[in-house]
């Protein structure tokens, strides 16, 4: 077993309402109560307006609920944002913070990713801090330098704070964007060398427990690509798009993170 926990979180992305919700909290409640995995810990990140249903359903269960952004602001004059005061009165255990849909849709630079990440420590959220290249960086050769300008602001935010988060609760997402809804796949080799320069990288920038630090990989996990993916020893779970809309496959990319 690895000594790090694997880390199974789905990413609803902007999908579900409050029926088809209802169905698969229910479904993800019964399968993993029945499955009983506890080496694996799961969350899932539906939409905003869905955590307060997610609290309802999952509550009184193992599985952690998160949102998929968090405001770089605190409460105040910002309309549209959700702060992360907010998102620890809803019980929210975890953020995920610059996905690249983020990054590319809403023009989101590593600096507002560093703030939401700080944000995330001042409040003791968890926080799911998503980085990866393009197709473009990774054929040009630059994939280790776009990493590494990622990793170095979230890695600012981390080791700067007066109260910094504990190791558990630090996750970092490599999801290589030609990866993300492509049905492409990083190799598990491809993802264990990127997994292994973050680790690094992060040690390279003072996060002393960066050997606790869980780097989860994601871009069209499968339950057929999951057990592989797993297997390499930095990469300590996974980030689930679409396969977490199904509470089958979700299952089974959880399964396969209990046996990795
Ligand atoms: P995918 O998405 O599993 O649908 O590729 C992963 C993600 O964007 O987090």
């Amino acid at each position: 077993m690895k000594a790090r926990k694997p880390l199974v979180a789905g990413n609803w992305k902007m999908n579900g309402d409050i029926v088809s919700n209802e169905h698969l909290f229910t479904a993800l409640r019964a399968s993993l109560e029945r499955a009983s995995l506890p080496q694996v810990e799961v969350a899932v990140c539906p939409p905003y307006p869905y955590l307060g249903q997610a609290a309802a359903w999952l509550g009184d269960t193992g599985i952690a609920w998160g949102a998929q952004d968090v405001s770089a602001f605190g409460n105040g004059a910002y309309t549209g944002d959700v702060s992360a005061a907010m998102l620890v009165d809803l019980g929210c255990r975890w953020s995920i913070v610059g996905h690249s849909e983020r990054r590319q849709l809403a023009g989101e630079t590593d600096d507002q990713v560093a703030a939401k990440v700080s944000m995330c420590v001042a409040h003791g959220i968890g926080v799911i801090a998503c980085l990866g290249e393009t197709l473009e960086e990774r054929e040009a050769g630059t994939t280790e330098t776009v990493l590494g300008r990622q990793v170095d602001a979230i890695a600012a935010s981390l080791v700067g704070a007066a109260q910094p988060l504990p190791a558990e609760r630090i996750v970092l997402a490599y999801e290589p964007v030609w990866a993300i809804g492509t049905g492409r796949t990083a190799s598990p080799e491809t993802a264990q060398a990127a997994h292994r320069f973050v680790r690094e990288r992060l040690v390279a920038r003072g996060l002393h427990d960066a050997a606790a630090v869980r780097i989860v990989y994601g871009g069209s996990v499968k339950a057929g690509n999951a057990a592989s993916l797993f297997a390499m020893p930095d990469v300590d779970g996974g980030l689930i798009g679409g396969a977490s809309l199904v509470a089958d496959d979700f299952l089974e990319i959880c399964r396969a993170a209990a046996v990795a």
